[in-house]
């Protein structure tokens, strides 16, 4: 038997345990069960979709019908709901023959309230549009107990009465929730009162500023009147929905992942951005599914996840692993698999450098930085004040140790994750210092009873005061550069760039202006640096991360043409959620036990991110905790794949324009 015939055997013993379909001879192997688009980013993904509502709208319109809209909430619309928006302004969309009805309300919960899905869908949509207000609706969040059930049929007759949902838009929850139909929920269950999954209630705690805020319970349409659309599609960014994604399309249908009932539909399509596609089988193991052009990248990938998946270092695979494994084409183009382990540990050995600035007077063919010049200005971007040391802070004290000029560029405030007492306990402090010193300060005494009062009396619908916003704003900033300080910088090499479309208080940020990219350029343009660090999550679309980088990258384009910039490298850095995969990565930068330590008390700089946090999301583990468990898990992947054993290593890639 020749390694070809082997290795189509093996695939197709493998779509036979997983359940997959073979095409005939030729045709890619799919495990998907539900037909699936993945876009490169969200905007693009959006643009599809949006297009393909407004072409229902406008055929219902010729047809002299109305055009009924299931609506989902949730991050994952805004962006179809934007360029919805845009096609009413500029193109004349009209959704006057529009009637919706969104999927969930939380319980109890305030129309006017900010945290309310009424509030998000008039701000991102509905007040933009010419809808009328008779024409949508949203499960009501303030019916009384006693007539919560009887309020849920009527909701279902309502969509009944006007001929069924001929479109039903859905994100889905890290957990596989549709609407609040968490896991457990059966394919038969109607529209309710539900309690909501701690994992939800966690993701959403961002939001509300503190989980103890989020609402226990909400009313969400059932699975059954979902079902029932006509045309269903589901939308999924970042790669935190990359699992469920995956279990939903290629798994077994369950009540685990309500989302995978969607595979009883007839006309559903999920929409996905590359990093949600990131654990489909197509995407993680493309050689499995159909044959690939073998470029260096695609090698690394492979071998890389061979090794991992055998559990056995990279330069004991072996002919017959690659064989085993539908690789048989790739050793085919080598020849033999020791010749391509040896190719592939050499490019993982370069990554690795304790010299992150570059060595001075060493060889640096096999290095990821160059050499020269030997000391470097160094420009690191941190989207909040503790990015910095969270997520390079090992990489950031070698640069100072090795001589570099450092800089920090904090480009928010961050005030919006400071808790209210917190802030309370500084004014306080400030108060107290006036009067031990004799400071006669009536402003300040008067900002701590307006603070105190307001924090004290603040309603749902009220975002904070601009003194307080700016309090919490002055007590992040004194963190930031008391690690500034604790690393060994001056302080006027920490720049505050308080970029204004993260100053409104909300999560909800506005989008990046002139303003923004202005400062981020004059910035690059008075270091001129040889060397930026930045934050690259591109996968949230909303998240600050995001939109602190396309700052950075448009300021970056204009600035391409200036002759500093050929000697600029850019790296990137991934924020406290996930790290880069390991074929991907460019430069690792090793630390030792006590630089792990070290760098754990830069993370302590930021007292007010300790401790039950404002923004603690659905993981519950403090920021220094996530920074080493991550740190160290790229020390041990590299050790398991046969490298050298460090206690920790941060990641970089680099990034070109
Ligand atoms: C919202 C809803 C939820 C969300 C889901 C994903 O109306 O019903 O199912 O779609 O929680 O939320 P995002 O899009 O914020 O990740």
């Amino acid at each position: 038997m020749d390694n070809q015939t082997v290795n189509t055997e093996t695939i197709l013993l493998q779509a036979a345990d997983n359940n997959a379909t073979a095409g005939t001879v030729g045709q890619p192997i799919t495990y998907e069960k539900i037909p699936t688009q993945i876009f490169a980013d969200s905007k693009e993904a959006s643009n599809a979709v949006a297009q393909e509502i407004a072409d229902l709208i406008r055929k219902k319109q010729k047809e002299g019908k109305m055009c009924v809209l299931g609506l989902a909430t949730g991050s994952s619309p805004k962006t179809v709901y934007a360029k919805l928006v845009k096609m009413h302004k500029e193109e004349g969309l009209s959704f006057k023959n529009v009637i919706s009805f969104n999927l969930d309300e939380y319980y109890q919960m305030e129309p006017d309230s900010i945290y309310s899905y009424h509030r998000f869908m008039k701000e991102q949509l509905f007040d933009h549009v010419d809808i009328a207000k008779e024409n949508y609706f949203l499960p009501d969040g303030t019916i009384p107990p006693a007539m919560v059930r009887e309020y849920c049929i009527s909701y279902e007759s309502k969509i009944n009465a006007v001929g069924g949902l001929d479109f039903q838009l859905l994100g889905i929850g890290g957990n596989g929730h549709i609407g609040f139909n968490e896991p457990g929920s059966l394919i038969n269950a109607r529209t309710r009162l539900i309690t909501l999954d701690h994992s939800t209630r966690a993701a959403a705690a961002m939001e509300f500023g503190g989980l103890h805020k989020v609402p226990r319970k909400a009313i969400t349409l059932g699975v059954s009147p979902i079902l029932s659309a006509r045309r269903i599609v589901l939308l999924a960014w970042g790669e935190r929905k990359a699992a469920v994604i995956r279990g939903a399309v290629e798994g077994p249908v369950t009540e685990r992942n309500p989302a995978s009932y969607l595979q009883a539909h007839s006309d559903v399509t999920f929409v996905v951005d590359e990093s949600a596609a990131s654990e489909l089988t197509r995407v993680k193991t493309p050689w499995a599914v159909d044959s690939v052009v073998w470029d260096n990248k695609m090698i690394k990938k492979a071998v890389t996840y061979l090794s991992q998946s055998l559990q056995k270092p990279i330069l004991k695979l072996t002919d017959k692993d690659y064989n085993d494994n539908g690789m048989s084409d790739l050793l085919a183009q080598y020849g033999a698999g020791y010749e391509i382990n040896i190719n592939v540990f050499n490019q993982l050995q370069h990554t690795i450098t304790g010299w992150p600035g570059g060595k001075p007077n060493a060889d640096d063919t096999n290095r990821p930085e160059r050499a020269q010049p030997a000391k470097k200005r160094v420009l690191i971007f941190s989207p909040h004040p503790d990015d910095d040391i969270i997520s390079m802070g090992g990489t950031f004290q070698r640069l100072v140790d090795q001589g570099h000029e450092v800089h920090v560029a904090y480009q928010t405030s961050g005030n919006i994750a400071v808790a209210d007492d917190e802030a309370l306990r500084f004014i306080d402090f400030v108060v107290d210092f006036n009067n031990n010193f004799a400071i006669n300060s009536p402003e300040a005494n008067k900002l701590f009873l307006d603070a105190k009062n307001f924090l004290k009396h603040t309603k749902d619908s009220e975002i904070d005061t601009p003194e307080i916003r700016q309090v919490k704003g002055i007590l992040r900033k004194g963190e930031a550069k008391a690690t500034c300080r604790f690393v060994g910088i001056p302080t006027e090499n920490a720049h505050f760039l308080n970029m204004p479309f993260y100053e409104t208080g909300t999560v909800q940020k506005k989008p990046i202006g002139e303003e923004d990219i202005k400062i981020v350029e004059n910035l690059i343009e008075q270091i001129k640096p040889h060397q930026i660090y930045a934050a690259g999550d591109f996968a949230d679309p909303h998240g600050t991360h995001k939109v602190c980088w396309d700052a950075i990258e448009a300021a970056l384009e204009r600035s391409k043409h200036k002759n500093f910039m050929k000697d600029c490298w850019v790296w990137l850095y991934r924020g406290a959620w996930a790290e880069w995969d390991i074929h991907e990565i460019e430069m690792a930068v090793p630390m030792s036990p006590d630089q792990v330590l070290k760098k754990r008390q830069g993370i302590f700089k930021h007292q007010s991110q300790k401790d039950g946090v404002v923004f603690q999301g659905d993981d519950s583990r403090e920021f220094w905790q996530r920074a080493e468990e991550r740190n160290s898990a790229t020390a041990h992947l590299y050790d398991e794949l046969g490298l050298a054993e460090y206690e920790a290593m941060e990641a970089f890639v680099r990034w070109k324009f």
